[in-house]
């Protein structure tokens, strides 16, 4: 039986910085930005954002009425959670309107989860076929302002449905999980921007994928000629580029240079928007099914990786008609506005912070289908 991903659905904020301006107000090269760390545009978070309200923007443009009759489970990943004992899903689950009698709860290995996540849904479908699981990856990526993190943000969610005899992406068995106990990126829970040694996370992220990848061509005996291409995590595009070269090294043949063309397409939308930490290898591999040179009955390389560490490399198997089932990210991306660098500092610093209550915040500007209004004796509404 196949099982895999039928549906995905993106969302974002409605606003975004360009990092050539951050980078003249940082007193950096703009070519640093955009060729060294390779991002062009930044998403811009405004207080009446969260990660319930972008996962639940994602998971309303790919879920039918006949959808929501199957679905037995809400899976949200995320590293940026709003509530430490309660899952985002539950306030998902009742902002799409959905049955009660569904299963709801939260996944938490930093920018990794979502791939748990992903793994979780195939075991609850092969156990009841005819259900679907919701997966949601959904996050904001904050390092600070003028820190080197900066811009490294961004913040979005990709939704996916989980099923049987799915319509974009069939699993493949052979998974390879990989796990250290290491501190190159982390969040204690009193702060509300990550911590990083952002060198030594880039080192271990390459490392992670070259041994998961060893692995994987062990257990299975293919090669990379036995992909179509190969999608990474990428907390920035370059992330991948580092990983997909430490793979590659000098080698100019064919393959290598289609491994290079697909990872450019995977990267576009990322470029964009910014790391959207367990979104960000979906919204990959979404940038990369509407912009590379894939066709139905390729396989694809996933490379999933979160700090602290675990990495996991899996693959897929595109399906005849995938494009049909991808929500349109360029139409989303395009309808989004500018804002200043200043504008974009102050909505930086108008957070509900880690003890603000009582607070009714402006959200009649927000577009977004979903909005957080405030928050009132330390419950959001
Ligand atoms: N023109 C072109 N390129 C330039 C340039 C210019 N004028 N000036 C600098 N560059 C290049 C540098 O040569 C460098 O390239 P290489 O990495 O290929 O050597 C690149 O721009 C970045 O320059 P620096 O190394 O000086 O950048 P930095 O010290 O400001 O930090 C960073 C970069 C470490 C990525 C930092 O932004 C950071 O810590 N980010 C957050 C951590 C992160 O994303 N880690 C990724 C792995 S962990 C993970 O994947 C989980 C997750 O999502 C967080």
């Amino acid at each position: 039986m196949k099982i895999g991903i039928d549906k995905m659905a993106f969302a974002t904020t409605d606003e975004y910085i360009d990092l050539r301006e951050l980078a003249r107000k940082r007193g950096d090269e703009p070519d640093k930005y955009t060729i060294g760390i390779g991002q062009d545009r930044q998403a811009v978070v405004p207080a009446s954002q969260d990660i319930v309200t972008l996962g639940a923007s994602a998971a309303e443009k790919l879920l039918t009425d006949d959808d929501k009759k199957h679905l037995s489970t809400i899976i949200v990943a995320t590293e940026s959670g709003i509530d430490n004992s309660k899952a985002s899903a539950i306030y998902v689950k009742h902002l799409l309107g959905l049955d009660d009698f569904v299963r709801t709860v939260e996944l938490k290995e930093a920018c990794y989860s979502a791939t748990a996540g992903i793994q979780f849904a195939k075991g609850l479908v092969t156990m009841d076929p005819q259900s679907a699981v919701l997966v949601i990856a959904s996050d904001i990526a904050r390092y600070g302002l003028e820190t080197s993190g900066e811009v490294t943000q961004g913040a979005g969610a990709v939704a996916m449905l989980i099923t049987a005899n799915p319509h974009v992406l069939a699993l493949e068995d052979t998974t390879v999980s990989y796990t250290k106990d290491l501190m190159d990126f982390w969040r204690p829970l009193y702060a509300t921007e990550a911590h990083v040694d952002g060198k030594y996370s880039t080192n271990v992220y390459i490392e992670f994928f070259l041994q998961c990848w060893q692995r994987y061509r062990q257990l299975t005996g293919r090669q990379l000629a036995d992909f179509a291409a190969l999608a990474f995590h990428l907390p920035f595009t370059k992330m991948g580029k580092k990983a997909l070269e430490g793979l590659l090294q000098d080698d100019h043949s064919l393959i290598a240079e289609k491994m290079r063309e697909q990872l450019t397409a995977s990267q576009k939308y990322c470029r964009e928007v910014g790391n959207l930490y367990t979104g960000s290898l979906y919204l990959g591999l979404m940038s990369l099914l509407q912009n590379g040179q894939v066709k139905a009955g390729d396989r694809i390389g996933l490379f999933s990786y979160g700090s602290g560490a675990e990495g996991e490399f899996y693959s897929g198997i595109l399906q005849a008609g995938f494009e049909k089932y991808l929500s349109n990210v360029k139409a989303e991306l395009a309808d989004r506005h500018q804002v200043s660098i200043e504008e974009y500092e102050r909505q930086f610093n108008s957070q509900l912070g880690m003890n603000s209550d009582d607070i009714k915040l402006d959200w009649e500007k927000d577009p977004a289908p979903f909005v957080l209004k405030g928050q009132k004796n330390y419950k959001r509404f």
